[in-house]
């Protein structure tokens, strides 16, 4: 005998993201999408947006890393290195 498939609607609801502030519940989409419309800069503006990093401060390791892939992204691209001139000697015995 086959059995017909459960339907699991007692499972809990998925959250999109992870927890990464365990005192206030608060995934990583929900900080990375304040970090990002807010443009914001400092733990404490996270905190003032959505109540991460508000409790224990356990989370601030990971917030700091948010907050850091934010800024990079939005860093203008460095500089390409000058190129070197060339010397007299170099000009002189440079291969062709
Ligand atoms: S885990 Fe974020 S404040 Fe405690």
């Amino acid at each position: 005998m086959s059995e017909a498939p459960t339907k699991k609607s007692d499972a809990p609801a998925e959250t999109e993201g992870e927890y990464i502030c365990q005192c206030f519940q608060v995934t990583d989409e929900t900080i990375k999408t304040v970090i990002r419309e807010g443009n914001l800069t400092t733990i404490e503006q996270i905190t003032e947006a959505c109540g991460a990093g508000g409790g224990c401060q356990s989370c601030h390791m990971l917030l700091d890393l948010f907050l850091d892939q934010h800024n990079k992204k939005n860093q203008p691209p460095e500089p390409e290195p000058a190129k070197k001139k060339k010397g007299f000697f170099s000009k002189l015995f440079s291969k062709a």
